[in-house]
């Protein structure tokens, strides 16, 4: 897995078990959590969530990089991929998280199109989606900013999602 991706204003660096306290900022605020209709994580469910990311990681050879703001030197999120499954096949979910104080500065646009560039033009794989709770606006809004769009609903862990889509384009098509 490539260990950084630089971007103007972020890195994207490998997660590391410490960065759980950092990451805390983001999944323990409750403004945050409900995105996901969960409830603030403490300290050790921050931990696992982080473990389960980098186990994911080592057996996948892709995951969620801890998003730096490099003018801070500050963790603010979240950005990568994960393997997931959908209906049977499996595809490359595009994830991305910012801490609420940051939120509205484009970083989650940011990272997104460094992880899609990324997943497109080195990994060379031809489709990401992104799962995406129905009536989480601001999540679609950054789908739709790097060029995603919307392939329906579907339900998943008992709650209802859009799947947003993108597909490599084909040179062949001049696309
Ligand atoms: C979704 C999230 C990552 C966006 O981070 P961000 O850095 O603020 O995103 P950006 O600034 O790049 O873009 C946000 C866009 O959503 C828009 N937006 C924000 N709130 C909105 C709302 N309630 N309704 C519609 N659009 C909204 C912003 O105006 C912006 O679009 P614009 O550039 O066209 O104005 C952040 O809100 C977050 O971490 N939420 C909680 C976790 C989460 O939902 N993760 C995604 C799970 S699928």
């Amino acid at each position: 897995m490539t260990d950084r991706i630089e971007t103007e204003r972020l890195i994207l660096r490998l997660m590391r078990r410490d960065d759980a306290e950092a990451l805390l900022p983001l999944f323990g605020d409750p403004v945050f959590i409900a995105s996901f209709e969960a409830t603030p994580f403490d300290l050790d469910e921050m931990e696992a969530w982080v473990e389960r990311n980098l186990v994911h990681q080592a057996a996948n050879g892709v995951g969620l990089y801890t998003v730096v703001l490099r003018s801070a030197g500050l963790v603010i999120g979240d950005c990568g991929l994960e393997w997931i499954d959908i209906d049977g096949e499996p595809v490359a979910e595009l994830g991305y998280d910012i801490r609420r104080d940051h939120w509205g500065h484009g970083y989650a646009t940011e990272a997104a199109s460094a992880i899609r560039d990324h997943a497109l033009h080195v990994l060379g794989l031809p489709r990401l989606v992104s799962l995406i709770q129905v009536g989480n606006a601001a999540s679609m809004r950054v789908a739709e900013k790097i060029g995603m769009t919307n392939a329906g609903a579907l339900n998943r862990y008992g709650n209802r999602y859009f799947r947003y889509e993108l597909r490599r384009p084909d040179p062949a098509a001049g696309g």
